[in-house]
């Protein structure tokens, strides 16, 4: 299927309006927590940092949406930015449950250049779910919180992975429709908001570690799940989880690929400088 027909639409449009789930944050299955489990949950120190993305994310799809001019794209980003108002929702319904501090939640107005906005957001949210996969795996798996818990997050994390493949094509039909459909025209595009992406995810860490005032804490380090990990596991586990997701989505779909060929890179790399040191 060529990216950017009426074809490639149809399927990317209809595939994600076909798989949203209904469920109110209100009527999910929360569960009572013990007091260790409490104080884990409340020990993650990234919640308010989360809220204010999902807030902002909100607002920034909504209008966006409500500029965009064919009716199926249209309803299907209105329906992305009702789930991430709904996760906001989630967020700020878990943090008033069980008590976890999220700060001063910022709700900034959307910037005017909402095509930009949307276009920086995707990718963000691209970089974020590269590596949330992976961090969410590995603190499943050592049972850091109540499975109960991990379920509830679990629905999050499956519609942020939604909405990174239909951003991918999103992006590839618009760039169609802008005359900038060539593949090597795409990925220097993609290249440049990737760069960006990593830029303030960066910048993000650098003012944790500030907040922090010096704490081995900041929103995107996890650091209590990663005890005893390196940045190989890290990436393998996330590479792995990544293409394990996204095997689940139909096969004819773009998949994001620029960050798992990085990990990939530099995964490559940290192999080789193994095996120099172990020659020397
Ligand atoms: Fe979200
Ligand atoms: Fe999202």
């Amino acid at each position: 299927m060529k990216a950017g027909t009426d074809e490639h639409k149809r399927r990317f449009c209809e595939d994600f309006i076909a798989t949203h789930n209904p469920y109110q944050p209100e009527a999910l299955p929360w569960p009572a927590l013990d007091a260790e489990a409490l104080a884990r949950l409340r020990a993650i120190p990234f919640w308010g940092e989360v809220l204010t993305t999902e807030r902002r994310a909100g607002a920034i799809v909504n209008a966006y949406a409500a500029r965009i001019d064919d009716p199926l794209v249209r309803q299907a980003v209105a329906l992305q930015a009702y789930e991430e108002a709904r996760h906001a929702r989630l967020l700020w319904l878990m943090a008033r449950r069980y008590g976890v501090a999220v700060g001063d939640v910022r709700a900034e107005p959307p910037p005017a250049d909402l095509y930009r906005a949307f276009a920086d957001f995707g990718y963000g949210e691209c970089l974020d779910a590269f590596l949330g996969f992976g961090v969410f795996n590995i603190a499943r798996r050592a049972a850091y919180l109540p499975e109960p818990l991990f379920a509830i997050f679990e629905l999050l994390l499956h519609e942020e992975n939604r909405h990174i493949v239909f951003f991918i094509n999103w992006m590839a039909w618009e760039q169609a429709r802008r005359g900038r459909g060539l593949a090597w025209l795409r990925a220097i595009i993609a290249l440049r908001y990737y760069a960006g992406a990593i830029g303030r995810l960066l910048g993000t860490v650098r003012r944790g570690r500030h907040a922090a005032d010096g704490r081995d804490f900041s929103p995107t380090q996890a650091a209590i799940f990663l005890d005893g990990f390196s940045l190989r596991m890290l990436l393998e586990e996330c590479c792995a989880e990544y293409d394990r997701r996204m095997h689940a989505f139909d096969a004819q779909l773009l998949k994001p690929v620029f960050l798992p060929r990085l990990a990939g890179f530099v995964l490559a790399g940290l192999r080789l400088g193994r095996v120099g040191r172990g020659r020397r």
